[in-house]
């Protein structure tokens, strides 16, 4: 091992990118790397960009002109490398535009890291005193996982109760607004054992929920030990098998893959949190098809009744597009009609922006924008009133939070909810990664606060020895 040196990684984007992030960080630990959480006394800056919306590659080069600029006034010597999708569309485009660049890394080849910065390194240092630049945005053939470094148990504890895992990434559906087909590549499934390896380490330093992760997670089909393809059903089975593992959520799904084994799974596997984040985009069948989504709203519709009826307790989240070229009145009207007739309890949505490459960059009908921020004000206007009223539903609820982390006063621990909401509640800090029924008591904007009537860490313990309002009670199964 080397001398110790300092990286800081600064992530946007999607839940893959903070996977990513994790991995190159586990992977650089390995050279000698420590986390550090400025960018200003770090040895390596590694920005981990996004592209999949508007401006993300101007902010990267306003971040790169600001880190230039704070490399200049403070004599720093510093390397700085572009991973991410932003370094995967635009490539030798950033070392043009960006001096204080040294390594542009596209996200199949993050294994590479350690050679392509010793290599960077040594390029910088050469005589000349050129700074010669590297890219890398191929699409290598052997499998990054297999040489990306595991958390030690450390990272693990520090990372804290939840983890997510990448169990697939890219995407073949090609939707014509959508740049992750050429980003992230085709879609591929990480075989089943070397997922659950991955489980068991973060079971084993503490972890007790999962988040399977992938663009299209859904069409899950990595190999079992017999060499056939298992689905996504079969690999959250799997995953909620493993010793210590409580919770099990997957995110994001095509509504295409929802297949009948993944919709038994919500009735028949408590681990699966009651929770289904499934992008519709759209509600105007005409937009849906122009979109190239391969589903309809009346597919959508009956979707969800199926999973409502599997599991009648679980809530929707969704991603949605405005805006869309040639996107009508009625188009945008069928929107909203699909959201009320729905009922979400949370979702993004977005004003359509033009992908370079992408299909619907070049068609015609392209909005004006105050179009589309009319619409969009609209749409989620209606959206935080359905959230409004999901949460204030809950009030009087009692169901498990998993503890993940101190609160912003003494006493105080945060966790989450099946619905992934946010709860405050009171208790030590030694309950953080246990299990504790909640009564919900107060509902804001941000976040529900509760009393805790039982759970793991209170078994056993009479409730006022630990400073709790409520009664103890058996937690259910
Ligand atoms: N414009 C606006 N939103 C987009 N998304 C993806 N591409 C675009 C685009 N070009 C949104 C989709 C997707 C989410 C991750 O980002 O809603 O589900
Ligand atoms: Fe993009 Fe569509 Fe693939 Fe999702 S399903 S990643 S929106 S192309």
């Amino acid at each position: 091992m080397s001398e110790q040196r300092k990286l800081y990684v600064r992530s946007f984007g999607c839940q893959m990118n903070v996977y990513d992030a994790q991995r190159m960080t586990d992977t650089l630990a390995r050279e000698g790397y420590v986390e550090t959480d400025s960018p200003d006394d770090a040895d390596l800056v590694i920005l981990n960009t996004c592209h999949i919306r508007e401006k993300a590659a101007e902010k990267v080069y306003s971040e790169l002109g600001r880190l230039r600029k704070a490399q200049e006034e403070a004599g720093r010597q510093q390397m700085v490398a572009v991973a991410g999708c932003v370094a995967q569309a635009e490539g030798a485009e950033i070392i043009k535009r960006a001096r204080a660049v040294d390594l542009v890394v596209g996200p199949q080849s993050y294994h590479k890291l350690p050679e392509l910065l010793a290599e960077a390194e040594a390029r910088r240092s050469g005589k000349a005193g050129a700074r010669a630049k590297l890219v890398e945005t191929e699409f290598p053939v052997e499998d990054k996982f297999d040489f990306l470094a595991p958390p030690t148990r450390e990272a693990i504890g520090k990372r804290g109760p939840t983890a997510f895992v990448t169990v697939q990434e890219g995407c073949d559906k090609f939707c014509t607004f959508c740049v992750v087909p050429y980003t992230r590549g085709a879609e591929v499934s990480r075989p089943l054992a070397k997922i659950l390896d991955e489980v068991i380490r973060l079971a084993d330093g503490g972890v007790r929920e999962i988040t399977l992760i992938g663009q299209n997670v859904n069409a899950y089909h990595g190999l079992d030990a017999a060499g056939r393809p298992a689905n996504l059903a079969e690999l959250v089975r799997r995953v909620a098998d493993v010793p210590g593992i409580a919770r099990v959520r997957y995110t994001t799904s095509h509504p295409r893959d929802m297949d009948e084994e993944l919709i038994a799974a919500h009735r028949d596997m408590p681990a699966l949190m009651p929770y289904l984040h499934l992008p519709v985009q759209s509600g105007s069948n005409r937009i849906l098809a122009a979109m190239n989504r391969k589903h309809d709203r009346e597919l959508f519709f009956e979707i969800v009744a199926r999973v409502r009826e599997a599991r009648p307790d679980i809530a929707f989240s969704s991603d949605f597009i405005v805006g869309f070229p040639g996107e009508s009145d009625e188009d945008f009207a069928d929107t909203m009609d699909l959201v009320e007739r729905v009922g979400f309890a949370s979702a993004f949505s977005f004003k359509y922006s033009p992908r370079p490459g992408t299909p619907a960059a070049g068609m015609e009908g392209q909005l004006p924008e105050d179009v589309k921020s009319a619409r969009i004000y609209a749409l989620q206007a209606l959206l935080d009133r359905q959230k409004a009223a999901f949460d204030e539903a809950c009030r009087g609820r009692r169901f498990d939070i998993l503890l993940e982390k101190p609160g912003r006063f003494p006493g105080q621990l945060i966790g989450r909810s099946p619905y992934l909401q946010s709860v405050v509640v009171e208790a030590p800090r030694e309950a953080i990664g246990t299990l504790a029924r909640v009564e919900v008591r107060e509902v804001s904007t941000k976040s529900l606060s509760g009393d805790i009537l039982g759970g793991e860490f209170f078994a056993g313990r009479p409730i006022g020895e630990t400073r709790f309002i409520g009664q103890s009670e058996k937690l259910e199964a």
